[in-house]
């Protein structure tokens, strides 16, 4: 048997419910040289902004016992580049390019949604609403779903209507489920979760914090519980809504956890530094969980964790 590992994400459609995590493969070019990114379910690109940007000072990274710390900013070239050199390479290699976008202000987003639209080849748009806003004080904009509700309706409405929009959710909000909510109303077809989860290391010689921003962002294993319960929750509230889900895969079990948990697809983020073809790994993993489970489709495991007998309600502690 040869499980059918195809998922719909709304009118989505992969070939494998397995993507890259945004910022972790760059635009695609750093795994291309270790696996064949044509086979990859998308690819995620590096958040994509309207200006070059050089991104926050080193030291970036620190390294934690079961995950990664990291203050890399919104480093990049800026749109004109990136339709210029990026996409069509992406392309070029048979890759089905999702790009990441973040602004300054709603503004921002709406115009980097028109670029791209305007643009062949884009599959999905995702919307990081941990992009810090000016207008609040470097407060991210999904710290208000107020303000993440303005730049979704904004992408929503400039991009093509037959480019899906997902919504990028941080785990550290007031109210996560709120904050879906209120995204999937002003027009998003689709959210991902987590973004990284803010924390700091401190350097025992020097005295001060290891990434040069003080607080950095948490990625990795220890983060999975903590974005598997992000997932579950909001699939419990809003099951019609399609989710990415991401923190911490590694394996192909980590996949079918997220799925079970409700995402309808996953994508692998800190894993890749050090394992560049994780993404292909990690298929070829669930491929195996699922011949020695008996599942013929992959998609039979989205949110089966909420059916089984006895499973809690997404508010069980
Ligand atoms: C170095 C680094 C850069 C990242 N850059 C972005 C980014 O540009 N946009 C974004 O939405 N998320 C970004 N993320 C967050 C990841 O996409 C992902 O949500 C998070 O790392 C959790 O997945 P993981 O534990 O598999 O890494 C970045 C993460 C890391 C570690």
């Amino acid at each position: 048997m040869i499980p059918d590992l195809r998922v719909r994400l709304g009118e989505w459609e992969l070939a494998n419910p397995v993507m890259t995590a945004a910022g972790c493969a760059g635009s695609g070019r750093e795994l291309a040289r270790f696996c064949d990114i044509s086979r990859i379910g998308a690819v995620v690109t590096k958040s994509v902004t309207v200006e070059p940007r050089a991104g926050r000072p080193a030291p970036r990274i620190a390294e934690t016992p079961s995950g990664v710390l990291s203050a890399v900013g919104l480093q990049g070239p800026g749109i004109d580049v990136f339709l210029q050199r990026d996409l069509p390479w992406l392309l070029s290699r048979g890759a089905r390019a999702a790009v990441s976008v973040a602004g300054g202000g709603v503004d921002e987003y709406a115009l980097l949604a028109r670029r791209l639209s305007e643009a062949p080849g884009v599959t999905m748009i995702e919307v990081n609403l941990s992009s810090p806003d000016p207008a609040r004080g470097g407060r991210h904009f999904a710290a208000d779903a107020a303000a993440a509700a303005r730049v979704v309706a904004a992408v929503r409405e400039a991009a093509r209507a037959d480019i899906p929009v997902f919504a990028k959710l941080p785990a550290d909000v007031a109210d996560l489920v709120g904050l879906a909510g209120e995204c999937v109303a002003a027009g998003a077809d689709g959210l991902a979760m987590i973004n990284t989860v803010r924390g700091m290391v401190v350097d025992v010689d020097t005295r001060r914090p290891a990434v040069a921003g003080g607080m950095g962002g948490l990625s990795g294993p220890a983060i999975r519980p903590i974005a598997v319960a992000c997932v579950y929750q909001v699939h419990a509230a809003l099951p019609e809504v399609p989710i990415v889900g991401m923190g911490g895969v590694r394996t192909g079990a980590d996949v079918m956890e997220f799925l079970l948990a409700g995402a309808s697809a996953v994508a692998v983020g800190s894993a890749l530094f050090h394992d560049p073809s994780a993404c292909l790994r990690v298929l070829r993993e669930l491929e195996r969980e699922l011949v020695d489970r008996g599942v013929e489709r992959v998609d039979a495991l989205i949110g089966a964790a909420h059916h089984t007998a006895g499973a809690p309600g997404a508010a069980a502690e």
